[in-house]
């Protein structure tokens, strides 16, 4: 059995966060503030002298969008006047880069624009996390699309993609599959534990019915690896054998997969009437997506970038005040960090408390004077 010391983690799930001054979180009180090197690309602003704006929406263009991306870091590299087309960050004519901008942008749905689309499909992000580089587009288009002031995030209902439901693996009713794959996995490990008169779920009672029934919803016929009986070893670190969570969870997704594999795929009953399919992964919504006030924003953490050392301020407002991880942190599912305590690691290093924090230097800009 492997112990493995799991520090509290206190999850900090889409934080909304207000800064007046010099920007830490921490997990433990007391922990101290130290400079971090200024990372963020040279953002010199570019200097406008060309003709003046025709109208009230070329001038909002300028504020929200263009102002933004015709820095050499960002798209006034390419998309200048006399590159490539679509010119909208012309530095010679703002009036121009409007009307070409209007050719990639759906200000009714910002988030659907082709100039969004394009960089998230993997065009010249400039920050490491395209997420951000996306959801930072987003704002600058909703900026000029609604204004900025008073805004209330909204929720963007968009019709899902059509499709018919497919075929799907579904538990049979017998447990003898089960008994012959899975089950002696669960019965050599963990029947110390899982059985009638000890630790609920009965996933290895000495009645092969029972531990197939108490089983099921921790088996992920379709995707072995996502079953809970697997992330339990691999993840959660929970009672593996050998000192190998590794290879146990190897283990146990190979017996699953055996499983799985004596199973074949259900259509549905063709005499159903059916309706179409949806899936939660690609068509789902953020249900907390909508509702929030963003006016007056200095930063915004929404945590999408998932993976790296950087928590990416996604506000729009510039300089952004990204923030950079260290110590015991940890990307977690549905967008979030989670930040634990200080720690010994298997290697015996101690592995400071989590923090997540702005360069002084920037979060200097944000300090009234
Ligand atoms: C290094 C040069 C370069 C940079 C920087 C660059 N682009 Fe591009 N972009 C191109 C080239 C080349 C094309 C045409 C080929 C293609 O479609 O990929 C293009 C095409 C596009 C198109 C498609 C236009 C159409 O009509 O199909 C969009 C939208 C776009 N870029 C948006 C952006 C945005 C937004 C940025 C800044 C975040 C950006 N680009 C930065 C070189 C660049
Ligand atoms: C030393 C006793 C012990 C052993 C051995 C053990 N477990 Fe557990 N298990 C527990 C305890 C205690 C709980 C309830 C507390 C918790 O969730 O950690 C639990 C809970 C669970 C749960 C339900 C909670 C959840 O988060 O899904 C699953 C599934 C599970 N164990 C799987 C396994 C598997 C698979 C094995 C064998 C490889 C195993 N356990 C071996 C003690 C044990």
């Amino acid at each position: 059995m492997m112990t493995t010391h799991r520090p509290s983690i206190i999850p900090l799930r889409s934080l909304l966060a207000l800064i007046a001054a010099a920007f830490l979180l921490s997990a433990c009180e007391g922990e101290s503030t130290e400079s971090l090197p200024n990372t963020s690309a040279s953002a010199s602003s570019v200097n406008y002298t060309g003709p003046a704006p025709e109208n009230d929406d070329v001038q909002a263009f300028k504020l929200a969008v263009w102002d933004n991306l015709a820095t050499q870091d960002k798209c006034g590299a390419c998309h200048n006047a006399g590159g490539q087309s679509p010119t909208f960050v012309n530095e010679q004519d703002i009036n121009i880069a409007y009307a070409q901008a209007r050719t990639v942008v759906n200000l009714d749905a910002p988030s659907q624009s082709e100039m969004v689309s394009k960089v998230a499909g993997g065009h010249n992000c400039w920050t490491s996390s395209t997420a951000a580089c996306v959801d930072i587009l987003t704002t600058y288009l909703t900026n000029w699309a609604g204004g900025a002031a008073g805004s209330v995030k909204t929720v963007e209902l968009r019709a899902p993609t059509e499709k018919d439901p497919g075929a799907t693996l579904t538990f049979p009713a017998s447990s003898g599959e089960f008994e012959s794959t899975v089950y002696p996995v669960l019965t050599t490990y963990c029947s110390d534990c899982h059985t009638e008169n000890g630790q609920t779920p009965y996933i290895a009672s000495s009645n092969g019915a029972t531990a197939y029934e108490q089983a099921q919803s921790r088996i992920n016929l379709e995707t072995p690896s996502a079953s809970r009986l697997v992330q339990r070893l691999r993840t959660d670190f929970h009672n593996c054998w050998d000192d190998d969570c590794d290879l146990s969870a190897d283990t146990m997704q190979m017996a699953i997969e055996d499983f799985a594999g004596l199973q074949s795929p259900q259509t549905v009953d063709s005499d159903l009437v059916v309706s179409k399919a949806l899936n939660l992964a690609e068509d789902g919504l953020l249900a907390n997506s909508g509702g929030r006030y963003e006016n007056n924003i200095i930063a915004l953490y929404e945590f999408k970038a998932g993976e790296g050392q950087t928590a990416f301020d996604t506000s729009g407002v510039s300089p952004a005040l990204d923030l950079t991880l260290s110590g015991n942190t940890e990307w977690v599912g549905g967008w979030g960090i989670a930040l634990g305590g200080a720690y010994q690691n298997e290697q015996n290093f101690m592995v400071p408390a989590g923090k997540a924090q702005a360069p002084l230097q920037i979060a200097r800009n944000y300090i009234p004077s």
